[in-house]
């Protein structure tokens, strides 16, 4: 385990200077209508965050949480709600998710501002500035009028007064619940976001990031490389850098703490990945897990990260794990899953006189290509087309391997979820017959150091989940320099990339929630976040609605410019499947 936490520096301080914009203060020309952020958007915080109460017993009221998060009430019926336009809403379009967000901490939504709802924005005594408000900052929050009690917060769900009974904005809808349902979702808000913080101290945010035993140790070392320069960077920053922001109206404390970086290794069969995580966030809790590194199995981790409610943000992984449903988990994309998507579209256009094309894919047995494979089979065969596959195992040599693709390059379409060290072995190859179409995955060949023989060029076509290198030059630029001016040796470039721009979202999304660590807001912040990030590392576009957990959700089909080359051009617009 490796901490890097420049210790030297001193531990806390609430400074007073810096005027300055805050960052991100831009928004994509093709960004939703979301606020100009500007240094006069509103910070307060609250130094008082870390007061926050004991778990909460959930579980014992699942109610109140099933009605707000899935707009069902306990009769099992859909929640209903009447706009003020008179249009009714009901059940999942009615939830109070959709609005006041997981953390029930609300959001920005262009000009207006939905308030947080978490029970203790709604019970605190009035205030009549935010800064005599001791909680921690977040937008929308109302400091002047009385606390709520049960009978006034039942009132403004079902009609919409405050508790000085004034009316809400036309954008807060009236709700029907039956008044055990009123209760159970009291009770619900009550106990939103009054979770202990794990991995925030007054001086310290700790994060963690997890590799995996199966990763590949070159990646490995090229990722902890990146992530830990990045925090010794970031601690090495004068600490004076952002503490006072000032506003047009507020002056704001942000506390800067030290960032210290824990590295879970796990080691030992899949199966107990898990617990070895718990037992790590037990012993050293974690605000959240950031980029790290797995092999072919990141279920283990997935699980972790649901289970435990900790964020874990853009891991470099080839085969991400589960759908969009889940919460904790953000990755840049659905990796060989995606890639696999892209190819059945391919190949189910295919045209074979009327015929279906005949297809055969060969993987290695046990790495990432497997699930690739299993998930072109499952997509090709809802239009009918069933693959044949042939699994590679450490018994194959570089003879038998290109004798297997000798054999399959009979088929109309020849798939290979091959690495670079497999796609050596096809020298010993003629080309392939001029009928057959060669597709390979660009994740696992690496086509930019491609090995694959100058007669196979032109017949091969690639996935590729990344903007094509002369247009993403301006947005991956400063990365590399970054590397090189940190000596850091580069041994996998768009790992090493993704790692910094994962490490960069991170600083920067927090430097937006100044104190309120609360696991949940910080992905509903990293979610905004990406929506006005221009530098996109990458990707051309990143973005994740409220459920969505795979940033970038396309990928072009690229062919070798020429057969001497291995420049890529594009043989396909981006394509979203
Ligand atoms: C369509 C979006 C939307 C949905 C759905 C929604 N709200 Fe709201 N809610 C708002 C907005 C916007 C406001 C702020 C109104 C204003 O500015 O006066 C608000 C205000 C409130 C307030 C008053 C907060 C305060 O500080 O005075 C409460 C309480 C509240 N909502 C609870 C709920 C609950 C509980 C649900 C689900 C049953 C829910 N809301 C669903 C948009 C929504």
């Amino acid at each position: 385990m490796f901490s890097i936490l420049v210790r030297s520096l001193l531990p806390r301080r609430w400074r007073v200077s810096a005027r300055r914009p805050l960052p991100g203060a831009v928004v994509r020309r093709d960004g939703p209508a979301v606020a100009l952020r500007t240094a006069a958007r509103a910070l307060f915080v609250s130094l008082a965050m870390l007061g926050v109460a004991p778990a909460a017993d959930v579980g014992a009221n699942r109610v109140g949480e099933v009605i707000y998060r899935r707009g069902i009430t306990s009769a099992g019926t859909p929640l209903e709600a009447t706009h003020a336009t008179g249009v009714k809403m009901k059940g999942a379009d009615a939830a109070c998710i959709n609005c006041h967000k997981r953390s029930g901490l609300g959001a920005k939504e262009g000009r207006s501002s939905i308030p947080p709802i978490a029970g203790r924005y709604l019970f605190h005594p009035r205030a009549h500035t935010q800064q005599d408000l001791d909680l921690p900052f977040v937008e929308g929050m109302r400091a002047d009028r009385e606390p709520y009690t049960d009978e006034t917060l039942a009132r403004a769900i079902r009609d919409g007064l405050n508790s000085d009974g004034s009316p809400l904005s036309d954008l807060m809808p009236h709700f029907a619940l039956s008044d055990g349902d009123m209760s159970s979702l009291i009770d619900y808000l009550k106990r939103l976001d009054r979770r202990a913080v794990p991995g925030v101290t007054d001086s310290v945010l700790h994060f963690a990031t997890i590799v995996t035993p199966d990763a590949d140790p070159t990646k490995r070392r090229a990722v902890l490389d990146v992530i830990q320069q990045y925090f010794a960077d970031k601690n090495a920053q004068p600490l004076g850098a952002s503490p006072r922001l000032l506003s047009d109206r507020r002056v704001m404390f942000m506390v800067n703490r030290l960032w210290e970086l824990h590295v879970w290794e796990l080691s030992g069969p899949a199966a107990t990945w898990e617990t070895q995580l718990k037992e790590r966030f037990a012993r050293e809790p974690v605000l959240a897990v950031i980029s790290g590194i797995g092999g072919r199995n990141w279920a283990p981790v997935h699980a972790f990260c649901e289970s435990s409610a900790v964020p874990c943000l853009f891991p470099n992984v080839e085969v991400p794990v589960g759908d969009d449903h889940d919460f904790y988990s953000v990755y840049f994309s659905q990796g060989v899953l995606l890639e696999a998507q892209l190819l059945a579209g391919r190949i189910a256009g295919m045209k074979r006189g009327g015929r279906a094309p005949t297809v055969r894919q060969i993987y290695r047995a046990g790495d990432s290509g497997e699930s690739a494979a299993q998930a072109l089979t499952a997509a090709l065969k809802k239009h009918g087309i069933v693959p044949s596959e042939r699994a590679l195992t450490a018994k194959d040599t570089p003879t038998t391997v290109a004798e297997a693709i000798r054999q399959a390059q009979v088929a109309d379409a020849l798939v290979l979820w091959l690495r670079p060290s497999d796609i050596a072995a096809m020298e010993r190859l003629a080309a392939p017959p001029e009928s057959t179409s060669v597709y390979m995955s660009g994740l696992l060949a690496e086509p930019e150091h491609s090995l694959l023989p100058a007669r196979w060029r032109p017949s091969v076509r690639l996935t590729y989940l990344f903007d094509l290198p002369e247009k993403r030059w301006t947005r991956t630029n400063a990365a590399f320099r970054w590397f090189s001016i940190r000596k850091i040796p580069l041994v996998a470039d768009r790992i090493q990339a993704d790692t910094y721009l994962a490490c960069g979202l991170l600083a920067e999304t927090l430097s937006h929630m100044v104190d309120t660590f609360v696991p949940d807001y910080l992905l509903e912040r990293v979610e905004e976040q990406l929506e006005h990030r221009i530098i996109t590392g990458y990707y051309p576009r990143l973005s994740l609605a409220a459920n969505q957990r795979f940033a970038s959700k396309g990928g072009f089909l690229v062919r070798f410019a020429d057969a001497k080359s291995t420049r890529l051009v594009a043989d396909s617009d981006w394509i979203v499947p």
